[in-house]
């Protein structure tokens, strides 16, 4: 889908759907207004006779006549109650009406659309990333039938002159966003059978050779052994497929400018490895590296956008399965570090991967490091599937991180890291176990990590719940993508 910013009216163009608000008791708002004067006051007829009240969610579709093109009408609800949310829920409502259609080009009043407290940029943006989400689809594994993409090719965004740079920025920001999404769902729905650490590895280098400034660096099975890698390589010891520690250096800024690092959890499928986990919906698992993925979308965003600044992408990744090679409970394995760990449940792997990843990364002499990892089942206990658990060592970045993503609708909530939950990790045997007992799942994992971060500005964002979605509309989500570009937009 291409989008594009236009200073003329709603009216104008010639083909497509023009999709313009209405509020609360039928009132329509100035590029409504402009669309029906546009039309010789059809749409004004059609509020008058109650064809559609203004209320927020509803939507009418007014198909095209004659020289008159199809017009979209949303509903935005009460004035009063036209906030953020209430616009992203009219975004996407729009969104959703939009795609449904047969059109292939579309022009949206986007002023209509702004809410209290937001500005054109924002409401560009929200625009935008509603409109990738809803037009996303994944057919590669689906017969001919069911292939068909979304109609909807050419979108324009039609703001007043005043504000068209603005828009112009924000528009190619957010699509930007939609192309790492679109990148972050892909890997994720990717199944386990063709989605593995070598082929992560393989689009990690394609990446790099279609983009300038990117740089792609592979640790193959034998280079991770020779370093000292203990824990990528336990959790990838049951599996067929050898592990692989992944780096991806963009730099679009000064040379000596210290980059910020992201760390992505890349298990391409977790068994849950000795420590099996129950048969029900472990397909599943296969979105276990959609920490990873979401590195990839962020990695590809800032290429597309050519961001003044340097940002490493680093996966680590391994397939986690039970084996006769496979780590047993009770094993003691030598981190990156040089810190032991007892695995107490081969099922916690992430955070072992994660560890000698967030190791590795110290070479880099990062500004800041964020981990991104489908990582504790007790986070989606926590927060839901409506925000990821935020953690770290450093207040400040954490704050960002949650500000970027209440930007986004794309949110996070900060979780404590207080020592007293340190003592759950001690193991009789080793440095630590890699478990801390059921209590505060999430955070006894955050304290794990922390113990391999204390050498810079860290945050761990755990997106168990918001990564993906279960049920009849199973699929990857793209998330945390716009948390952490917003992240990034927010620094450059
Ligand atoms: N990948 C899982 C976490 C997970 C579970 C994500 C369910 C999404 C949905 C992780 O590797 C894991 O298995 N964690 C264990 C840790 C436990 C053994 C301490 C968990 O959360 O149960
Ligand atoms: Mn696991
Ligand atoms: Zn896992």
């Amino acid at each position: 889908m291409q989008f594009s910013v236009t200073t003329s009216t709603v009216d104008k163009p010639r083909a497509g759907i023009r999709a313009a608000a209405v509020s609360h008791r039928r009132k329509p708002a100035p590029g409504a207004q402009a669309l029906d004067a546009a039309r010789d006051g059809d749409l004004a007829a059609l509020l008058k006779a109650g064809e559609m009240d203004g209320d927020a969610g509803s939507r009418l579709l007014v198909p095209g006549t004659g020289r008159k093109g199809s017009a979209l009408l949303v509903g935005l609800g009460a004035k009063k109650d036209y906030d953020a949310r209430a616009a992203r829920k009219a975004c996407q409502a729009l969104a959703g009406a939009l795609v449904e259609r047969p059109a292939d080009s579309a022009v949206i009043a986007v002023e209509d659309f702004v809410p209290r407290g937001k500005d054109i940029a924002w409401t560009v943006q929200t625009l935008v990333t509603a409109l990738g989400d809803a037009a996303y689809r994944f057919f590669e594994f689906k017969g001919k039938e069911e292939t068909r993409p979304v109609k909807l090719e050419k979108v324009q965004l039609a703001v007043d002159r005043g504000h068209a740079d603005a828009a112009k920025k924000a528009c190619s920001e957010a699509a930007a966003i939609v192309t790492g999404m679109n990148r972050a769902k892909d890997l994720g729905n990717t199944p386990p059978n063709v989605c593995h650490p070598e082929s992560l590895a393989d689009t990690a280098c394609r990446l790099a050779e279609q983009y300038d400034h990117l740089e792609t660096t592979v640790l193959d099975e034998h280079e991770l052994e020779a370093l000292g890698a203990g824990a990528i390589l336990a959790v990838g010891r049951g599996s067929e497929r050898p592990p692989r520690l992944i780096a991806m250096e963009y730099r679009g800024g000064n040379k000596d400018d210290a980059p910020v690092v992201f760390v992505g959890k890349g298990i391409t499928f977790d068994t849950g490895g000795i420590s099996l986990k129950p048969g029900a919906e472990m397909d599943e698992m296969k979105y276990d590296m959609c920490g990873a993925a979401s590195v990839f979308g962020v990695i590809e965003a800032v290429c597309e956008l050519g961001l003044p600044i340097n940002v490493v992408g680093v996966v680590t990744s391994a397939e986690n399965m039970p084996d006769g090679r496979a780590t047993r409970p009770g094993d003691i394995i030598h981190t990156l570090s040089g810190q032991t760990v007892e695995i107490l449940n081969t099922d916690a792997e992430g955070r072992l991967v994660l560890a000698d990843a967030l190791t590795w990364v110290e070479r880099y002499k990062p500004k800041a490091v964020i981990d991104i990892a489908t990582l504790t089942g007790a986070c989606i206990i926590a927060l839901g599937h409506q925000g990821a658990a935020l953690l770290g060592n450093d207040d400040r970045l954490v704050k960002r991180l949650q500000q970027a993503g209440e930007e986004t609708g794309d949110r996070g909530w900060q979780l404590p890291l207080w020592p007293e939950y340190q003592e759950q990790l001690k193991s009789n045997f080793a440095d630590m176990a890699n478990i801390g007992g059921r209590p505060a799942g999430t955070i006894t994992a955050g304290c794990f990590l922390s113990r391999y971060t204390e050498d810079y500005n860290w945050a761990h964002v755990d997106i168990a719940g918001v990564a993906w979605k279960s049920g009849k509309e199973k699929g990857a989500t793209g998330r945390p993508v716009p948390m952490l570009m917003q992240y990034l937009l927010d620094q450059a």
